[in-house]
């Protein structure tokens, strides 16, 4: 069973512009890690190459298993999806002119079991009931927290073992915001995996096992969630 993600000295360059500088961080199954950062520190740039569509300037992520590392760094998106390792991304990206139900097909486009497809599709509606209420809307006309949940479930009909979220929380409503955290620890006690890239730091340090703080291009702190919350750097920068 693969336990965790490993970035290794990952580098991302936009022609000369260094967005990226040899970071080094890992996540693993069954825990909530997060990465904070002010804009432009990188953030969407980091989760986008882990997941493909992005190439590494230099540097490797791989899936490390215990005993079997299998290095993902060249791998397509496809094969990171099939390799278990999603993302929801930035913006939530739902087709606004088709329904819950759509979106959600396009979620498992991978998979060609019909029975095993339609179980998924259940299994969202059941983790977001309200998902399931409006399983025939279009897309554009759901809430803003609506369209994360649909954003989440349709990364979640890969069936993935590591889930990277970017700025979930972005433009919800605070109750909106827990309801989607309490979610994530859900997530969590089921085995995933996930990778939180936040800019909201408070919620997001409550409920992380782990925390890296990306500032311009580089790691400049870690530490668990509960450590970084008392860290007087962190609360100036990213608690006031
Ligand atoms: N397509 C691109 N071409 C050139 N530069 C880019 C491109 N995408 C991002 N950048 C630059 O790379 C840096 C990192 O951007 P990135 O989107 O990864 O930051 P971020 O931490 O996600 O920021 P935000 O919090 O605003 O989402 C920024 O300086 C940005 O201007
Ligand atoms: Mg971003």
């Amino acid at each position: 069973m693969a336990n965790k993600i490993k970035v290794e000295h990952l580098a991302i360059n936009y022609g000369n512009i260094k967005a990226v500088k040899e970071v080094s961080f890992e996540f693993k199954r069954g825990e909530i890690t997060t990465l904070i950062g002010a804009n432009g520190a990188g953030k969407t740039s980091t989760l986008k190459c882990i997941a493909g569509l992005l190439p590494a300037k230099s540097g490797k992520v791989i899936i490390d298993n215990g005993n079997m590392h299998i290095d993902i760094t060249k791998m397509t998106p496809a094969d990171r999806l099939r390799a278990k390792l999603a993302l929801c991304p930035e913006g939530r990206g739902v087709f606004p002119n088709l329904s819950v139900f759509d979106n959600l097909m396009l979620g498992a486009y991978l998979n060609k079991d019909k029975k095993k497809i339609a179980a998924l599709v259940e299994q969202q509606y059941e983790f977001f009931p309200k998902l399931g209420e409006r399983r025939n809307q279009l897309s554009g006309t759901l809430s803003g927290g609506e369209q994360q949940m649909l954003a989440i479930a349709r990364a979640l009909m890969s069936e993935p073992e590591f889930l990277m979220l970017d700025e979930p929380s972005l433009g919800l409503a605070p109750v909106i915001v827990e309801q989607i955290f309490d979610k994530f620890v859900l997530l969590k006690k089921n085995g995933l995996g996930l990778l939180v890239v936040e800019q909201n730091a408070s919620l997001a340090l409550e409920v992380s096992d782990y925390a890296y703080v990306l500032e311009t291009g580089e790691m400049t702190l870690n530490g668990t969630g509960e450590s970084l919350l008392k860290d007087s750097r962190v609360q100036e920068a990213y608690l006031s």
